[in-house]
C-alpha cells in the first residue's frame, strides 16, 4: 500500500519589520495570512490538489509576536468530510536567543480541494491514528455544529451588502 501524505506541515521564520506596525509588533493580518498560506500547504500535501479556503473563524490572538522573533506556523489535519479539509493551525513564537515558544494564535480552517474550473474534489479520507488524533477529530466536529450555528444566524444578513 502507498505511504498516505504528509497530514501536517510547520513553517519557521523570523517576524520582519515589514509584517509589523510602528510599536514593533506583528499585525493581526500578517498572522492570519500565515495562517491562511499554512493551511493551504498542509491541505494541497494531502489532497495533492490545489486548494481554496473555505472557511476561517474564531481566530483568537493570545499574546503578541515582535519583530525578530522565530514564529513556527504548524497545521495539521484534524477532521476530513466529503470534501473539507478542517486543519487545525497553531502559531507560536519565541526570541530567537531564546528556548521556550510562547503560543500566540490557535483556530481551525476549512479548505476544500478545487479542479481547474474550480469545482470542488472529493477528498482522501484522513483516519485518527492516535488518542490525540480522536480528541481533535471530535474538536472539529463539535465546531462544525457551532458554525451552523453561526451560519443561520448570519444568514439574514448576507443578502444586498
Ligand atoms: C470551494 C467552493 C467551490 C465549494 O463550493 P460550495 O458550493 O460552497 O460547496 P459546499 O457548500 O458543499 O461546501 C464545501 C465544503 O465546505 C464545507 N463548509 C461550507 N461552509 C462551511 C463552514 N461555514 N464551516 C465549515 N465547513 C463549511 C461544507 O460542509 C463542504 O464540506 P463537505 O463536502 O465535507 O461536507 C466554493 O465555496 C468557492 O469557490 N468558494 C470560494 C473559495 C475562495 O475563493 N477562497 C478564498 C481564496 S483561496
Amino acid at each position: 500500500m502507498a505511504p498516505l501524505p504528509p497530514h501536517e506541515i510547520t513553517l519557521r521564520f523570523l517576524a520582519a519589520p515589514t509584517d509589523a506596525n510602528s510599536s514593533g509588533k506583528v499585525h493581526g493580518g500578517a498572522v492570519m495570512k500565515w495562517i491562511d498560506e499554512a493551511g493551504y500547504a498542509c491541505a494541497s500535501g494531502w489532497s495533492a490538489s490545489y486548494c481554496v479556503t473555505v472557511y476561517v473563524g474564531g481566530i483568537r490572538f493570545y499574546k503578541p509576536i515582535l519583530i525578530g522573533q522565530v514564529v513556527e506556523v504548524h497545521a495539521q489535519l484534524i477532521h476530513t468530510g466529503t470534501t473539507s479539509m478542517h486543519i487545525a493551525v497553531n502559531v507560536c513564537s519565541r526570541d530567537p536567543k531564546a528556548s521556550e515558544m510562547t503560543h500566540t494564535t490557535h483556530c481551525v480552517i476549512v479548505f476544500v480541494a478545487v479542479d481547474k474550473d474550480g469545482q470542488k474534489l472529493p477528498t482522501l479520507h484522513w483516519e485518527p491514528q492516535t488518542e490525540q488524533d480522536r480528541l481533535l477529530q471530535q474538536y472539529a466536529l463539535r465546531l462544525m455544529a457551532l458554525r451552523k450555528t453561526i451560519d443561520d444566524e448570519m444568514k439574514p444578513f448576507l443578502t444586498g451588502m
